[in-house]
């Protein structure tokens, strides 16, 4: 890790505005390292090490920010768009200057886990091919998945694109008879993520998904008391097990 940066990044990453702020702010006498009054925003400070004041606060520096949020329908996964909603809408002012991304897609009816973060690494480690971490879904099909079904996906299917799926293992927990026709409610895990993967899966098979919700990501479970649209920040241990998935 980087020992020191300048003054002024540090300042505009933790949310005292643009560069040019900052400099009035300090001009102004209001920016301090170590109880001293600074007049070079750009001078090195250590971000660990040394006691950065600005404003009448004290700076708490950090450069990676983790946040599962329960994403709700309605909102892409994306930094922005031009004509839906996205997932950073989402997200309080507090966190708007982190640069935050989400870690893969859900598509936008799709509900569950989402991982935001500016940790480009660990983004990478999660979706590169090689790794297959595993991510687990909660689904309703319309139509009796059987066992069959699941020999099916425990093999591989065939997209209507000819790519051929990984093993992935279904759990079928319900299936039933309703006066409108037939539901299954299942958990499916995949070890990849090709576009609208669980729903071509489904169909592959005949069956149509209506309702799509992610449970987990490699060692990350949704957190079941947040509510749709809530996020927080992952604990160290939460972290830790996603270096680890
Ligand atoms: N598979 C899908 O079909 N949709 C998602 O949003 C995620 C996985």
């Amino acid at each position: 890790m980087k020992k020191t940066e300048r003054l002024d990044k540090i300042l505009a990453h933790t949310g005292f505005g643009t560069r040019r702020e900052i400099k009035e702010l300090v001009k102004r006498g209001l920016v301090s390292v170590n109880g001293k009054p600074i007049k070079d925003s750009g001078m090195q400070v250590n971000p660990e090490s040394d006691e950065i004041m600005a404003d009448g606060e004290r700076v708490e520096y950090r450069e990676f920010v983790y946040l599962m949020l329960h994403k709700p329908p309605g909102y892409v996964s994306a930094t922005e768009d031009v004509r839906d909603r996205t997932v950073l809408e989402l997200l309080g002012e507090e966190y708007r200057h982190f640069e935050l991304f989400p870690v893969g897609r859900l598509d936008k009816d799709t509900e569950g886990l989402l991982l935001l973060t500016n940790d480009g690494k660990l983004a990478h480690q999660l979706l590169t091919p090689r790794k297959h971490v595993p991510k687990t879904y909660y689904a309703e099909v319309s139509g009796f998945v059987t066992e069959e079904d699941r020999e099916a996906f425990r093999k591989g299917v065939e997209l209507d694109d000819g790519y051929v799926t990984l093993p992935a293992e279904l759990v079928i927990e319900h299936a039933e008879e309703l006066e409108t026709g037939k539901l299954s409610r299942i958990r499916l895990t995949i070890h990849e993520g090709k576009f609208h993967q669980v729903k071509r899966m489904f169909q592959s098979v005949g069956k149509q998904v209506v309702y799509l919700k992610r449970l987990s990501m490699g060692q990350l479970t949704l957190d079941d008391t947040l509510r749709l649209g809530e996020y927080r920040e992952l604990t160290e241990m939460e972290t830790e097990g996603l270096r680890n998935s």
